[in-house]
C-alpha cells in the first residue's frame, strides 16, 4: 500500500511540474490509480432467457476481490440472495457456486415466472459497486381453455363465433384456419388463415361443415393448437341426374339419386306403390340391389333392378329423411324397345350400358327397322294376289278352249297353269 502511495505521489508531481495541469484532471488520475488496487467486474452481467421450468445460471466475475465479498440481490424486490460463499434466501431453488473468489455463479432451478426481472452482483465496496443482469422468463403459449369454443352444432344460415384465448410471454400471435387447409368464406372473402382470437362467420353454410384449428404461437416452442369441429345441420336435400330412365324387357338397369343432409339421413327406396325395397345383397342375382355410398354429408344412392320385366315398368322414389326433414323425388322407368344391329337380332353385339340413353336425360326410342319376312303379313297378300290373277287367267284360257279349240290343247293350257301355282 505505501509503495503505491508513493508511485502515486511521484506521478502526480511528475505531471504537475511537466504540464502544471488543473485540478479536476488531477483528481480523476487519483481515482483511476486507486482504481486498479480495487476489485473491479471483468465483465457485464450477460441477459439471459430461459423457458419456465427450465434452469438459469447468472454469472459474475470479479477481479482482484481481495478481501471485499460478493453478494447477489433481486433488485424487484431487494432481497439478498447469497453473500460470499453463503445463500441467504430461503428460496430452496438459489444456488451459488464459485471459482477462485473470481467468478460468482448464482443458479437458480426450474425457474418460474415470478423469477423474471433484474438480478444484481454487488461488492461491498464503499461506495459499493454492483452490476445487473436481466432474467427473462418465456412461457410457450398455452390454450385457456375455458375461454376458447369448443366442438359446435348450428343450424345453416346462422351466425357463428368461434373463439380463441391463448397465454403465454411474450403474448402468443392466434390465429384460425381450416384443418384440412382448405379455405374459408369468410366475410365475403376465400381466406386461408384468419388472424386473432374470433373466427366470426355470418350465414354458417354446409361448406363451412370442418374440423378448425386454433393455433397459438410466440416464438418459444412448442406451438399449441386446438381442434373445433364446426357442424352445419340442415335438412335433406336431393337430386336426381336422369328422372326419366329406358329399359328394355331382360335389362339390368340402375337408378341413381344423390341427397346430402346433416345429421346423416336414413334414405331408402320405394316402389309406386309406396312399398319400401329392400335388397337382399346375401342372395346373389336377387330382384333389387340397393347401395349407397357416403362423402361427408352426401349419399349417392344406387337402385339397381335386374331382368326388367313388364311389371317393373313404372315410377320409383328414393327418400331422405332426417331429424330437420324429409324429401322425396320420383324417377320413371319406362320400356324402351330391345335394340337390334342391321344383322338381326344379336343382341351381345349391340352395346347394353344406357349411356346413351342417360345422356339424352330422355330414352331414345329405337325403332324397329321393317324386314319383309315369308312370314309377314304384307308378302301373304301379295301371295293370295297373285294366286287369284292366275287363276282368273286360267279360267279365261280354259273358257276360251272349250268354245274354240280341241281338248288336247286345253290338258296342255291346265298342266302348265298347275306348274306354275306350285311355284309360288
Ligand atoms: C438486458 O435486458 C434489458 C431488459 O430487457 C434491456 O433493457 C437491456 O438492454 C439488455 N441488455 C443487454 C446487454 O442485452
Ligand atoms: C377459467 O378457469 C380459471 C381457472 O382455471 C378461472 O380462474 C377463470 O375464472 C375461468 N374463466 C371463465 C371465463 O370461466
Ligand atoms: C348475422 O349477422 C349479420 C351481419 O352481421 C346480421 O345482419 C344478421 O342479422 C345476423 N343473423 C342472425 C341470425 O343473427
Ligand atoms: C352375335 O355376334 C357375336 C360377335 O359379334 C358372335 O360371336 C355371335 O356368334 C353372334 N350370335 C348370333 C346368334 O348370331
Amino acid at each position: 500500500m505505501t509503495l503505491n502511495i508513493i508511485i502515486i505521489f511521484s506521478i502526480i508531481i511528475i505531471i504537475q511540474i511537466s504540464k502544471g495541469a488543473d485540478i479536476h484532471v488531477l483528481d480523476s488520475q487519483t481515482r483511476l490509480l486507486e482504481d486498479s488496487s480495487m476489485p473491479k467486474f471483468a465483465e457485464t452481467i450477460p441477459n439471459i432467457t430461459v423457458s419456465v421450468g427450465k434452469d438459469a445460471l447468472l454469472s459474475c466475475v470479479v477481479e482482484n476481490l481481495n478481501n471485499y465479498k460478493v453478494a447477489w440481490v433481486r433488485v424487484a424486490t431487494q432481497t439478498i440472495l447469497s453473500i460470499h460463499h453463503n445463500v441467504i434466501t430461503q428460496n430452496p431453488r438459489v444456488s451459488l457456486t464459485y471459482n477462485d473468489h473470481r467468478s460468482w455463479y448464482l443458479h437458480i432451478r426450474e425457474v418460474e415466472e415470478d423469477d423474471r426481472g433484474w438480478y444484481m452482483c454487488q461488492i461491498n465496496t464503499d461506495p459499493m459497486r454492483s452490476r445487473k443482469g436481466y432474467l427473462q422468463i418465456v412461457v410457450p403459449p398455452v390454450i385457456i381453455e375455458n375461454m376458447t369454443s369448443n366442438d359446435m352444432v348450428v343450424r345453416e344460415g346462422s351466425n357463428v363465433t368461434l373463439v380463441c384465448k391463448a397465454r403465454g410471454y411474450p403474448e402468443p400471435y392466434v390465429m384460425w384456419r381450416r384443418e384440412d387447409g382448405e379455405e374459408m368464406a369468410v366475410g365475403g372473402e376465400d381466406v386461408n388463415v384468419v388472424d386473432g382470437e374470433i373466427l366470426h362467420i355470418t350465414k354458417v353454410s354446409r361448406l363451412h361443415m370442418a374440423p378448425y384449428l386454433c393455433v397459438a404461437s410466440n416464438g418459444v416452442p412448442p406451438s399449441i393448437s386446438k381442434r373445433v369441429h364446426l357442424r352445419v345441420q340442415f335438412p335433406p336435400m336431393l337430386s336426381i341426374p336422369n328422372q326419366l330412365e329406358g329399359a328394355y324387357i331382360g335389362q339390368d338397369v340402375i337408378l341413381e339419386c344423390h341427397t346430402e343432409a346433416y345429421p346423416a339421413s336414413i334414405n331408402y327406396w320405394t316402389t309406386e306403390r309406396g312399398d319400401m325395397i329392400i335388397s337382399d345383397v346375401s342372395r346373389a342375382g336377387d330382384k333389387y340391389e340397393t347401395s349407397s355410398t357416403t362423402i361427408g354429408y352426401s349419399k349417392y344412392m344406387k337402385l339397381q333392378i335386374r331382368n326388367v320385366v313388364s311389371a317393373d315398368f313404372g315410377s320409383y322414389r328414393c327418400v331422405a329423411k332426417n331429424s330437420l326433414g324429409e324429401t322425396d323425388g320420383i324417377i320413371k322407368l319406362d320400356e324402351i324397345p330391345m335394340p337390334t344391329s342391321t344383322e338381326g337380332n344379336n343382341i351381345s353385339n349391340i352395346d347394353l350400358s344406357t349411356n346413351l340413353i342417360r345422356s339424352d336425360h330422355k330414352p331414345t326410342i329405337v325403332r324397329k327397322p321393317k324386314v319383309f319376312t315369308t312370314s309377314g303379313g304384307e308378302s301373304i297378300y301379295k301371295k293370295h294376289f297373285c294366286i287369284a290373277v292366275y287363276i282368273s287367267y286360267i279360267i279365261v284360257i280354259v273358257c276360251y278352249n272349250i268354245l274354240f279349240s280341241s281338248r288336247n290343247e286345253i290338258e296342255l293350257i291346265a298342266h302348265v297353269s298347275h306348274q306354275m301355282i306350285n311355284k309360288l
